[in-house]
Parts: structure tokens; sequence; C-alpha cells
């Protein structure tokens, strides 16, 4: 009875509570179940799911990680993923989040943006997106699109295998141009265009490629910079000065073969230093520019032609090389200029095997050669003046020119060409003393031996 009266009451206080924790539950999962990132067990989202400013997410390898379109709130300022197992950015992952300042993405296993998985608006506020300690990494055509529009920094590390496509960069932006950083990677090849992106700054530092082809750095990007870089092989066309590239500067790394044109086109600066290079074929820098500047350099082969460039101003500086082809450095030329001091100048130059031709250089060029250092032929060619003229292919009639005195006087050893009338065997003497000498050569170099 007692129970009878009472039920209404009891009911009414049941649907009540029915109905708000439905109006709750509702309001809840609304926002869960519209932003996956808030439905990610291993993802933290501050201060809430709807009001989302910062997302971090601790995913200790657990999971696999796939983004898309929404997954994350308008509202949010910056996203961190680490230790995830498997990451897939799709198409438009971050296209929608304007007030978006930085990205970090570390510690993946593996790793896949596929096409606009990194594309922006141009009112995306993106400064800042770093992605590192990747085991294995795959870029696909237009990873990173849209419009980069703000003074991104854009920053790529530790990866041990990175796999770029064509197009993989294929952003505009404007006014202000990206940089982009690739660090601590390996590569194997370089895709044609796959930097088709405008870059004021292109840097990779202590980057292991395999092979660069065509158009692997073409594009626009403005200044290529590579440090502790090892490029086994440049092919053809593989830096092409003729878009925008304004400076190319290697430093510390080595260059295997440059192939025919491998470095070609118009580039305002080009700085090479503390490099050492394999082999430079013929015409493997096709370049013209205003100043080229080689530094403290060794390479194993320069062949004939293999410096073809058109400058300003070019220096070689403390360079080594083991064999100088006849004719390697002709085709090094000066544009026109007012003055006469020197185009070229070429100060401490070491070479271990010359031939005829060696140093010859372009006769309209004024050519200042201080401290050169070759190997002594065998047997020695005398007198020093016939010497000279075969190493810079010059006939024997005509005067020697300024710059083939300043190699006599360079190339003189007080051991070579001596009289006949010397007491000392002219031949063991040569002999010993060019032996001598090529040992000390090759000693303070550190050069290996035949
Ligand atoms: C989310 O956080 C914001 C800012 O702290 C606050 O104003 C809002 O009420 C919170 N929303 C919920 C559902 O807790
Ligand atoms: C990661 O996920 C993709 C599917 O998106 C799959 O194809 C791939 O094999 C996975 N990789 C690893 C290492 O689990
Ligand atoms: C950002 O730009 C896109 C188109 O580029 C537009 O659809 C979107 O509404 C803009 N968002 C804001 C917040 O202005
Ligand atoms: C490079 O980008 C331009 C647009 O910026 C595009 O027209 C061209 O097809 C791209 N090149 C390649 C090889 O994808
Ligand atoms: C360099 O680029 C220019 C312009 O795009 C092109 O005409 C030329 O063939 C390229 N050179 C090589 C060697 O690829
Ligand atoms: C020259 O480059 C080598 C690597 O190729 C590096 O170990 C060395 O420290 C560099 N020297 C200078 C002076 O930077
Ligand atoms: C060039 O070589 C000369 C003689 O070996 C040496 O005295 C001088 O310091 C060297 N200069 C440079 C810039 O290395
Ligand atoms: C080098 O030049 C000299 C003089 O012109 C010539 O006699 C000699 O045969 C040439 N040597 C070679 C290997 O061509």
């Amino acid at each position: 009875m007692a129970a009878g009266r009472h039920l209404p009451g009891l009911l009414m206080l049941l649907l009540v509570y029915l109905v708000m924790s439905a109006v709750f539950s509702t309001a809840y999962r609304s926002s869960e179940e519209r932003y996956s990132v808030c439905n990610t067990r291993c993802c933290k989202v501050e201060p809430n799911c709807s009001a989302a400013l910062h997302v971090a997410c601790r995913c200790h390898f657990a999971k696999r990680v796939v983004l898309r379109d929404g997954d994350f709130p308008p509202s949010v300022e910056t996203i961190y993923f680490y230790g995830v197992r498997n990451l897939t950015i799709t198409a438009n992952a971050l296209l929608n989040l304007p007030s978006l300042t930085r990205v970090e993405l570390r510690q993946i296993d593996w790793m896949k943006v596929l096409s606009n998985g990194l594309a922006l608006n141009s009112n995306s506020s993106l400064a800042f997106l770093a992605i590192d300690s990747v085991r294995r990494m795959e870029l696909k055509a237009d990873a990173f699109s849209g419009h980069w529009d703000t003074e991104a920094k854009l920053r790529i590390g530790y990866v041990s295998s990175l796999a770029l496509s064509q197009n993989t960069f294929s952003f505009q932006s404007s006014p202000h141009i990206p940089s982009l950083v690739i660090e601590h990677a390996t590569l194997r090849d370089i895709e044609p265009m796959a930097f088709n992106a405008s870059l004021e700054f292109l840097t990779l530092k202590r980057v292991e490629i395999k092979m660069c082809r065509r158009n692997g750095f073409g594009g626009s990007i403005q200044a290529l910079s590579m440090d502790r870089v090892d490029l086994n092989e440049l092919r053809e066309g593989c830096i092409n000065g003729s878009g925008s590239l304004r400076r190319l500067s290697v430093s510390n790394s080595r260059l295997g073969v440059i192939r025919h044109r491998g470095i070609c086109g118009s580039i305002p600066t080009v700085t090479i230093r503390n490099c050492s290079v394999s082999r430079l074929q013929p015409n493997g820098l096709q370049l013209r520019t205003a100043k080229l500047d080689i530094c403290s350099s060794t390479f194993t082969s320069i062949m004939t032609r293999g410096l073809n460039v058109l400058a300003n101003k070019v220096y070689l500086r403390k360079m080594v090389v083991d064999t100088l082809q006849g004719h390697a450095l002709k085709a090094l030329q000066a544009t026109e200029k007012e003055d006469d001091s020197p185009s070229i100048r070429i100060f401490n130059l070491t070479v271990m095997h010359t031939y005829n031709g060696s140093l010859a250089f372009d006769p309209e060029t004024n050519v200042r050669v201080v401290h050169l250092s070759v190997d002594v032929w065998k047997p020695p060619v005398c007198p020093l003046e016939r010497w000279v003229r075969q190493l810079t292919d010059a006939s024997e009639k005509a005067p020697l020119g300024p710059t083939q005195k300043q190699m006599q006087a360079q190339l003189h050893r007080h051991w070579l060409c001596k009289e006949p009338s010397s007491t000392t065997p002219a031949a063991a003497g040569g002999k010993n003393g060019e032996a001598g000498a090529r040992s000390t050569l090759r000693k303070r170099y550190m050069l290996r031996p035949d």
C-alpha cells in the first residue's frame, strides 16, 4: 500500500535521473565522437576536449595511430605525439586547425604521410613542425602541400630510413618562405622534384644519400646547404641552378662521383669547403657563377674540363688533387672585367699525378698561382721551362706568360734539372730526390700511397 502510494514519486525521480544522464552522456559523447583524439587513450587533451588547446599523446609504442581530417578540435594550438608504433597521416589532417602553431612527432617506429597529409591553409599559423627519431618514414607525393604562409620552420631528423617521392614538398608560400632542415637521415635516392616547393633554405646536415638524379634539388629552393653530407652519386642535373637557386654551399662532406653536369646552370655563389670528391667527370661542374670558392678539399680525380665554369671570381685554395687530367682546369673562364686583377686565384694547390696540359688555363683568363706543388715526372722533363710548357700545354716557341712564370718559379727544385757537370750522378740524385719529394708530399698531405 505504502509502496503503491510512493510509486509515482519514485518513477518521477527515476525519469528525471534517466533524462539528465542521457543529456550529459550525449554532450560528453558528442565531443568525444567528433574529435577522435579525445577518445584516444594515450592522448591527453587540455584543458578539455571542447576547448582543447594542447594535445599530448604518449603512446609507449603500443598503438597504431591514424590521423584524419577532423580528428582534432579546431581550437588546438599544439600537438605532440611521442612513442607511436605506426603513425599514418592521411589527407588534410591539419588543414582546418587555424590556431595550430606547433607540432612535434617524435619516437616513431614506422611513419607514413599520405598525399596532402600535411597540407596547410593560407590562414594557418603553424610556425614549427618537427618530426624526429623515426625508424622508417615514407613521405608520399604532396605530403607537405597547400599554402605555408608563415615563416614556418620544418625540421626532420634522426630518421634511419627516409623515402621521399616526387613532389613530396609541394607547398606554395608567400611572402615568407619557410626553411626546411633534414638532419641525421639516410635516404636512398632523391627523387626528381622531391623539393618542388618555394623554400628559402634547404639544409641537409649529416645526411647520407645514395644517389641524386635530374632535378633532385629542382623546384624553387633559394639556398641549398649541405654539411657533413655523404652523397654518393650526382647524376646529370642533380643540382641545377637554372631555377631560383642563388647559393650552394657544401661543407665537411663527401661527394662521390659528380657526373656530366651533376652541378649545372647558373648559381651566383658556390662554396665547397673541407669536402672530398671522388671523381669529377668532364663538365661535372658546368656552371655560370659570380663566385666559385673551393677550399681545403681533396679530389681523387678531376677529368678533362671537369671544372667548366664561367665566373667573375674563382678561388681554389688548399686543394689537393690526386689525378689532374690534361685540360682539367682549361674550361675555367672569367667573365669580362674592367681591371686586370686576376679572376682565378689558386693558392696551395697540390697534385699527385699531373699530365700534359694538367695546368693549362684558358689563354684569355688572368690566373694567379701561389704555392703550387706537383709530382715530378719520371724521367723528369728538363729543362724546367720545357716541363712547364708541357704542363701548361704551351708551344715550344712562344715566350712563357706571367702565369707560367709563376709556375716555373714554384716548381723549381734545387735537385731537379741539374747541369750535367754536377758530380753527384744526376740520375740517382733525380731518382732519390724525386722519391723523397713524393714521399714528403704524401706524408704532408697524408694521402694513401699507390
Ligand atoms: C572547458 O574548458 C574551458 C576553459 O577552461 C571552460 O570554459 C569550459 O567550461 C570547459 N568545458 C567543459 C565541458 O568542461
Ligand atoms: C603500419 O600500418 C600500415 C597500414 O596503415 C601497414 O600497411 C603497415 O604494414 C604497418 N607497419 C607496421 C610496421 O606495422
Ligand atoms: C581558412 O581558409 C580556408 C580556405 O583557405 C577557409 O575555408 C576557412 O574558413 C578559413 N578559416 C578561418 C578560421 O578563417
Ligand atoms: C612542381 O610544382 C608545380 C606547381 O608549383 C607543378 O605545376 C609541377 O607539376 C610540379 N612538378 C612535378 C614534377 O610534380
Ligand atoms: C636545368 O634546368 C633547365 C631549366 O629548367 C633545363 O632547361 C636544363 O635542361 C636543365 N639541365 C640539366 C642538365 O638537367
Ligand atoms: C672536415 O670534414 C670532416 C668530415 O668530412 C670532419 O671530420 C672534420 O672535422 C672537418 N674539419 C673541419 C676543420 O671542420
Ligand atoms: C700554403 O702553403 C705554404 C707553403 O707550404 C704555407 O706556408 C702557407 O701557410 C699555406 N697557406 C695556407 C693558406 O694554407
Ligand atoms: C706530352 O707532350 C710532349 C711535348 O709536347 C710530347 O712529346 C709527349 O708525347 C706528350 N705526352 C703524351 C703522353 O701525350
